[in-house]
């Protein structure tokens, strides 16, 4: 790593694992005899959707959208939009939105209107990282990974300008802290 980034981890690549089979574990109880469909919300969410859909033991179907929030890096404007629609139909479906972070919970207040509007029979949320003292609006989160109260945090999935998505735990980020870069050891 060339820049001056720190990172620290918070949760290791072994404990994500474990949590992650539990979630499926408990969406598997949840979805008996339903007609489920998983979706991924872009980018942020892709591993941990990769993960959690092969310890779902149902029929399911798997869709992404993709949302952008503006503002600058760090934080979110509360202005959201959706660049990539679903491409299934989800009329009369159970859906399970798979997210990385809830944290303003602006992005899941808005796609959750989206979904409404295809019809889904029912509507719930699976976040890998619960950010729940951030809130600014209330959104009921059905599946939580971790709680974190505080911090940026990347990898996993997660990315600062982009960068650090490969980290294989999750890691709180210190842009351009003073000491050397600290390259996290792997599994
Ligand atoms: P919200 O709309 O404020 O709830 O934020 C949702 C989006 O902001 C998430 O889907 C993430 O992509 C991004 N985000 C929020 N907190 C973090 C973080 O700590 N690291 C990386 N991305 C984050
Ligand atoms: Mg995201």
């Amino acid at each position: 790593m060339e820049n001056n980034d720190e990172l620290r981890e918070i949760i290791s690549p072994a404990d994500i694992q474990r949590r992650v089979e539990e979630l499926g574990a408990d969406i598997t109880k949840d979805y008996q005899d339903s007609s489920l469909v998983l979706i991924g919300i872009l980018k942020g969410a892709f591993i941990f959707m990769a993960d959690l859909i092969r310890h779902i033991r149902l029929p399911i179907l798997v869709d992404f959208v993709r949302l952008q929030s503006y503002g600058a890096s760090m934080e979110s404007s509360g202005q959201v939009s959706i660049t990539k629609d679903i491409e299934l139909s989800i009329q009369g479906k159970d859906v399970v939105v798979v997210e990385d972070i809830v944290d303003t919970g602006y992005t899941l207040q808005y796609l959750k209107e989206i979904l409404k509007l295809h019809e889904a029979a029912s509507i719930k949320i699976c976040c890998l990282i619960d950010k729940k003292e951030r809130r600014k609006v209330p959104v009921d989160v059905d599946y939580v990974g971790f709680d974190v109260k505080k911090g940026f945090l990347v990898g996993y999935g997660l990315d600062y300008n982009e960068q650090y998505r490969n980290l294989p735990g999750v890691y709180h980020l210190n842009p351009g802290y003073e000491p050397r870069a600290y390259i996290p050891s792997d599994r």
